[in-house]
């Protein structure tokens, strides 16, 4: 399009250009190129509306969608990334403003659990949404059966109500922080007055660590050192205590988990899902090692045979020196808050695990926030996970309250719900307060009475059960209501 002089004029300018004047150059041309009539705009302010959703559970997606916002407010275009959570009619999609739709893929192929709803919801949905313009950016694991089945999904209900897609579907992997930025700048370019895709580089910072150790597709090498059944005579499960130490440099922070890759035992099977697990370590604390927490999963078969979970037995197995293959995931949405505040932590069974990390990492820091956990399993005497531990942090004064279920202890089953409303008042006013509630281990059935425990205890104090979701989606909107459950 350019003539060879053009072109070296422009080489020429470009790399002069700060990125205020590309900004003030855009719209300039732009004014240019507008129809008669049209009064000519010298710049290109943030005036146009982007609405930017995501789906997430464990914090990509709404990462990768604020560095959608970022790089859309450098193109003219003004966009507040919000969870699709907040979408409750398919009718609130109805607009002239484009959307960018960011998703996760969860569970065996299905949408984040904070999104469940707002899919269905879409699904069953019967509204016209002709004339809206919109994409969808996925992010899943290739190593799952139903890769970025969430993004599928959504782009085909999209399309279904007559919605018009304007750039196409991108479907990205484990290894999406070196890829997100060139789907950002195909969908910007493709947005009506986008002309700056092509005169701004993008740079987007990514806030994800790339390279060796932190995906399955560069795991590193570590070795058993430590390897300890928690549970004691008499208990009718196996937890294992197991650190492996490495020796290449790894950053973490308490809340991220480890993905384990199998070795090729499983015959006829070639491409297993690492399984991941929470890092019970502190990085101050336990410096040169991971700890997991990891309970051996069993079944019956039909002919009444005991069978073991794939990953857990290997890890089960292992003896002290044997190598593991694993990497860092980062669950960028489970994390300790500012020092000062005060957190509840209700993790039963192996959810315990990342709060033994939080508590490490709370006394390494001498951090002034209270710290309160609820800690669930079947017996007392032979279940209860790191029990030294805890009495040393609550004699330091690290632990500053423990409340304990031992469901098998006595004649009527006790979990940590029935604790969580004994201590309703207490545990209110430590909400009030500013205190951030922590939920990890079994989503069903545990997650679930948990969350309509907290609702309960809530309605009372604000008035009703309606008062009482509304107070919980914004103790989460604020992060202070987080779960890590699987
Ligand atoms: C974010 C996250 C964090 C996690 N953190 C932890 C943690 O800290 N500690 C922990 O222990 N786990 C944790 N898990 C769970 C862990 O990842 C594994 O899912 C778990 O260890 C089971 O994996 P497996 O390979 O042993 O079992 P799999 O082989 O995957 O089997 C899954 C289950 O199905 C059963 N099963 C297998 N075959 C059959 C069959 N033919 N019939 C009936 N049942 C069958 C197995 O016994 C097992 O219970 C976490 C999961 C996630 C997603
Ligand atoms: C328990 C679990 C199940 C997953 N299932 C799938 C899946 O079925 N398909 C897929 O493509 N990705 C799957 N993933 C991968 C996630 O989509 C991927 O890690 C993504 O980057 C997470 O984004 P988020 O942080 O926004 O939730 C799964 C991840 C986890 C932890």
């Amino acid at each position: 399009m350019l003539t060879e002089q053009q072109k070296a004029l422009w080489e020429q300018l470009r790399h002069t250009l700060s990125r205020d004047q590309a900004i003030w150059f855009a719209g300039y041309v732009q004014g240019i190129v507008q129809p008669e009539g049209m009064a000519a705009t010298a710049t290109v302010t943030a005036q146009k509306k982007l609405r930017v959703f995501f789906a997430t559970e464990t914090g990509n997606s709404k990462m990768v969608a604020q560095q959608v916002a970022k790089q859309a407010k450098d193109h003219g275009w003004n966009a507040s990334p919000q969870s699709v959570k907040k979408i409750k009619q398919a009718e609130e999609l109805q607009s002239d403003e484009p959307i960018i739709f960011i998703t996760a893929t969860h569970g065996e192929g299905e949408p984040p659990e904070t999104a469940l709803a707002f899919f269905e919801m879409l699904q069953q949905s019967d509204v016209s949404l002709k004339g809206v313009k919109y994409a969808v950016l996925g992010l899943g694991d290739s190593s799952y059966p139903q890769y970025n089945q969430a993004a599928r999904d959504l782009d085909a209900y999209m399309e279904k109500l007559g919605a018009e897609r304007i750039y196409e579907r991108g479907e990205l992997d484990v290894d999406f922080a070196s890829h997100y930025p060139q789907w950002i700048a195909g969908v910007l370019s493709a947005l009506p007055s986008a002309q700056l895709a092509s005169v701004l580089p993008v740079t987007i910072e990514t806030a994800m660590p790339a390279g060796k150790g932190y995906s399955r597709l560069e795991p590193i090498v570590g070795r058993v050192r430590e390897m300890i059944n928690l549970n004691d005579r008499g208990s009718a499960k196996e937890t294992y205590h197991i650190e492996i130490e490495h020796d290449e440099p790894l950053a973490y922070a308490p809340g991220d988990v480890a993905g384990i890759i199998l070795p090729h035992f499983a015959e006829g099977v070639d491409h297993l899902t690492p399984r991941l697990y929470s890092i019970a370590s502190s990085p101050l604390a336990h410096a040169g090692s991971i700890h997991l927490t990891v309970a051996l999963a069993w079944h019956q078969d039909e002919d009444g045979e005991i069978g073991y979970g794939l990953c857990s037995r290997y890890l089960a197995d292992l003896k002290v020196g044997d190598e593991v293959k694993f990497f860092i995931q980062r669950n960028s949405l489970f994390k300790l808050p500012e020092d000062e505040r005060d957190i509840i932590m209700i993790g039963p069974g192996t959810g315990i695990a990342p709060f033994r990390s939080f508590v490490w990492e709370r006394a390494e820091r001498g951090a002034s926030g209270r710290n309160w956990l609820f800690f669930g399993e079947q017996h007392q005497h032979c279940d209860f996970l790191y029990q030294a531990e805890w009495i040393d942090f609550v004699e330091t004064g690290v632990l500053h309250k423990i409340d304990l279920a031992f469901s098998r202890d006595q004649e009527h089953k006790v979990y940590v719900q029935h604790c969580l409303k004994e201590k309703a008042s207490e545990l209110l006013k430590w909400v009030d307060g500013g205190a951030a509630i922590y939920v990890c281990g079994a989503k069903d059935p545990m997650s679930k009475d948990v969350e309509q425990t907290l609702l309960e205890i809530f309605a009372t104090q604000k008035g009703g059960s309606e008062a009482a979701q509304e107070f919980l989606d914004q103790l989460h909107d604020d992060n202070r209501y987080v779960k890590d459950v699987y």
